[in-house]
């Protein structure tokens, strides 16, 4: 007789989570379901990319000046589709949209929650069926309940995350989550529909082997950042040394990995760019916010913590250095040893 399969799925362990916060009224329980279904509608649409024309740049350019693929359009409107639908979100701020979007309908301006959102993270992978993500942040509102929300509702600092996670499209899909009770993870079983419960506590290791860096940029980077490159590829057979470098491009991807395995993350300010590449609300504050749920740090690199940034624009970028705790302790410790002039 074949064994018996009795998954449990993500609603069963939201609801169960709900008791934690006796206040709650299951609003927030019912957003991080609406995200469970806008995920898998995309995890549809990701898994036929290479079937269906829908390849290639949508001929409009975002706020970053990037090329949007078909795919980050389509993930937005999901997204923004699920948020609104559900009646708690008042407001989004989404990569792919300049300005917020404020939801106005009497239903929404009674909503606690806005959300910052990345639709879709490493999209210039799609063309090569290589992993990609979703990335969300949510946080309570500051204004009034039944007024419209503006820029303030978004200009809070990763502390005040109500909760964040990820959803990896990667050779599973899978959603990682947190609400602050640790990080949580689940794949989606695509026979049933549901995502399931496969990562309890997840724990990152608080030393690992794997550093990931774009190194093509490597003249451009801070000396502190050089020379810890460098100490990752000395031998040290004591320390684990040489570690190995694995880079995707894909942010959800290369820190999904380095979470579970032990690693760091680095995206760094380099020469022309003084803040690096990635964002601050929709890129690293939830995955700061997941990191150290998970036992692990994420600083800009110079000993401030990103959770603790006060946010000043909605496209905010951030250097970041994630994932295993002496890891990034020790990268924390090279730029101070190394400081340098760079990136005026
Ligand atoms: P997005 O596709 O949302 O624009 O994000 C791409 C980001 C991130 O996923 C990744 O870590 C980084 O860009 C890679 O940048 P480089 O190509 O400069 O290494
Ligand atoms: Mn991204
Ligand atoms: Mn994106």
């Amino acid at each position: 007789m074949p064994t018996k399969y009795q998954p449990i799925t993500l609603n069963e362990v939201i609801i169960q989570e709900q008791s934690a916060f006796p206040y709650a009224k299951g609003e927030l329980s019912r957003l991080l379901s609406h995200i469970g279904i806008a995920a898998k509608i995309v995890h549809r649409e990701v898994n036929k990319a290479g079937l269906v024309d829908i390849l290639g740049a949508a001929g409009s350019t975002n706020i970053q000046g990037e090329g949007q693929q078909k795919l980050d359009v389509f993930a937005n409107e999901q997204f923004i589709a699920a948020m609104k639908s559900s009646g708690i979100v008042c407001g989004i701020a989404s990569e792919e949209d300049d300005e917020i979007v404020i939801f106005d309908d009497e239903l929404s301006l009674d909503g606690k929650y806005v959300v910052c959102f990345d639709p879709l993270d490493g999209s210039s992978n799609i063309d090569v069926n290589v992993s990609v993500g979703t990335i969300f942040s949510i946080y309570r509102r500051i204004t009034p309940v039944g007024l419209k929300a503006d820029i303030s509702d978004f200009m809070q600092e990763g502390t005040k995350q109500a909760a964040a996670g990820y959803i990896i499209y990667g050779s599973s899909t899978m959603m990682v989550y947190t609400t602050g009770l640790g990080t949580t993870g689940f794949t989606l079983d695509p026979s049933i529909g549901e995502f399931c419960l496969s990562n309890k506590f997840m724990k990152t290791p608080e030393n690992g082997k794997l550093y990931s860096i774009n190194e093509g940029n490597y003249i451009k980077f801070p000396m502190g950042v050089k020379k810890y490159i460098k100490y990752c590829q000395e031998h040290d057979p004591d320390t684990n040394r040489p570690y190995s470098s694995r880079y995707i491009g894909s942010l959800v991807a290369d820190f999904h990995r380095n979470l579970l395995k032990g690693g760091i993350f680095i995206y760094p300010r380099t020469n022309g760019n003084p803040n690096g590449k990635l964002r601050l609300l929709y890129e690293c504050n939830p995955v700061a916010f997941l990191a150290e749920q998970a036992g692990g740090l994420a600083t800009d690199g110079n000993g401030t913590r990103i959770l603790e940034i006060q946010p000043t624009s909605l496209h905010q970028r951030v250097p970041l250095f994630t994932g295993s705790r002496k890891m990034v302790e020790k990268a924390e410790e090279f730029m101070r040893t190394f400081p340098d002039e760079c990136c005026e």
